[in-house]
């Protein structure tokens, strides 16, 4: 029997096929509180590590000794450039040469900068697996001779991480993967459909689903499944049909948290009210690309992921680094907002880093390392207008204010009606800091110079949870 059905048997004590809707985890949704139990490690993580590495990696940035851009996206440049997979693979392939320990150093990485968790591409839109594959030759098992997947999630849980795959249902390197029908998403070959020949889309399908079996099979608890991408054309059902896949992604691996890109969300590039058409039984939260909506996505579970520059993948060309304070803002700003932070890295072919991936994330560990209290485990601060200072972060009692912008006489109005058991800065957590109670609410005395020009933390331990002042 197939390995996945006979999880699903074993887990209704069900010995015939035909009784497995009466089970109930699979026939009835989770309860609430059966969805926070499983959902409550990533919502307590807030910062994780993305990587985007691939055959593209290797090209950085380049197509026939020439720069592709300078910004944007170059895991699309097999797109960018229109190359079919054979052209494509034979630049790319010989440039793909991962050293022994590639691994080791992004998860001491990602440890070091304070992530929780790690998600890495299994399979990018070209098409190329990294892990050990038995349904295709396109894959590190078969080029390489390794296993990329099981070294990135054994180095994972060397460190304590969590693990997650990206996985790209895209595919521009299947035969059958129907891009005329595929309206809506992109392949390189969509300006010349006659390519195409004849193509059954459901035997690519089939092969997505095998492909999966085995990235949830194979490598013991995956902690994240991040799926990517649908379009309003082509999505769900009746592109990747989504619900047998999220059902069998869900029986392998009872614990796994996903995304929702299995069908098309609005939340990725914003819209208004985008949080009301969120659907559980579509993925567990919803992914804002390089955005932080404006007021979170209330009652919804959602990750921004984002770039260090403009690119995922690796580009040679692309210098538009962010700074580490900027980062730093965007982790505070969406944990002060109910979120959590996904922050890509593009490593070379080899697996190794440019010095500004380093230094930026070594930046965020040296900021978490003093003030990882206002971050891991808070929920979104409580207040409904925007703080002309910064930032405020919730755990329990504790208000966590993040300051941005020092105020120049040294007063910081905090609108809260709550009275206060003590004020101190994360950096200095022996020096209390003077408050004092107006009908505007709390005033913070501060010291003249803003220790941390990043956000400098104050933890004002509160009577009870904060309530603003209207
Ligand atoms: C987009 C892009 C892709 C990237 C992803 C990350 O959907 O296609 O290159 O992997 O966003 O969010």
């Amino acid at each position: 029997m197939h390995f996945t059905l006979r999880r699903l048997a074993a887990r209704c004590l069900l010995v015939a096929f035909a009784a497995l809707p009466a089970c109930p985890a699979l026939a009835s949704p989770e309860t609430p509180a059966e969805r926070d139990a499983r959902m409550a490690w990533w919502r307590e993580a807030r910062f994780g590590m993305f990587v985007h590495w691939g055959l593209y990696s290797g090209l950085a940035g380049n197509w026939d000794g020439q720069p592709v851009a300078t910004k944007g996206g170059m895991e699309w440049l097999q797109k960018i450039v229109r190359a079919d997979s054979t052209a494509y693979s034979a630049a790319a392939l010989p440039l793909f040469k991962p050293a022994p320990d590639f691994a080791r150093a992004w998860a001491r990485l990602a440890k070091e900068a304070g992530c929780r968790y790690l998600v890495f591409t299994t399979k990018h839109h070209e098409g190329f697996a990294l892990h050990d594959s038995a349904v295709t030759t396109f894959d590190a098992g078969s080029v390489l001779n390794r296993d990329l997947v099981r070294e990135i999630v054994e180095a994972c849980r060397a460190e304590g991480l969590r693990v997650g795959f990206y996985h790209s249902v895209i595919d521009w390197h299947h035969d059958q993967y129907d891009f005329p029908r595929a309206k809506g998403l992109p392949h390189p070959l969509e300006k010349s459909p006659e390519l195409a020949g004849v193509r059954d889309h459901s035997r690519y399908v089939d092969f997505l689903h095998a492909q999966v079996d085995e990235l949830v099979s194979n490598y013991g608890a995956v902690d994240v499944l991040w799926w990517d991408f649908s379009s309003k054309d082509f999505q769900g059902d009746v592109a990747w049909r989504a619900t047998e896949l999220i059902a069998k992604v869900r029986a392998a691996q009872p614990g796994i948290v996903m995304n929702n890109r299995l069908y098309a969300a609005s939340t990725v590039h914003g819209a208004a009210d985008e949080h009301k058409e969120f659907d559980v039984s579509r993925g567990d939260f919803s992914t804002p690309e390089q955005r932080i909506p404006d007021n979170g996505l209330p009652g919804v579970d959602w990750e921004t992921c984002m770039t260090l520059n403009t690119t995922w993948g690796y580009s040679e060309h692309d210098h538009a680094w962010k700074s580490p304070r900027t980062l730093i803002r965007h982790l505070v700003d969406i944990a002060s907002k109910g979120g959590n932070f996904l922050l890509n890295i593009g490593p070379r072919a080899d697996g190794s880093l440019t010095d500004e991936t380093i230094a930026s994330f070594r930046a965020m560990g040296d900021w978490l390392g003093t003030n990882g209290e206002s971050i891991y485990g808070t929920t979104a601060g409580p207040f409904s207008r925007p703080l002309p200072w910064g930032r405020a972060t919730v755990k329990g009692s504790s208000l966590y204010l993040h300051v941005f912008d020092w105020p120049a006489d040294g007063r910081l109005l905090v609108p809260v009606e709550n009275t206060t058991a003590s004020a101190v800065l994360l950096a200095a957590p022996d020096l209390l800091i003077p408050v004092s109670r107006a009908k505007e609410g709390l005033w913070l005395s501060l010291p003249a110079a803003m220790p941390d020009p990043s956000a400098t933390v104050i933890r004002l331990s509160l009577d009870g949870a904060a309530i603003e002042v209207r």
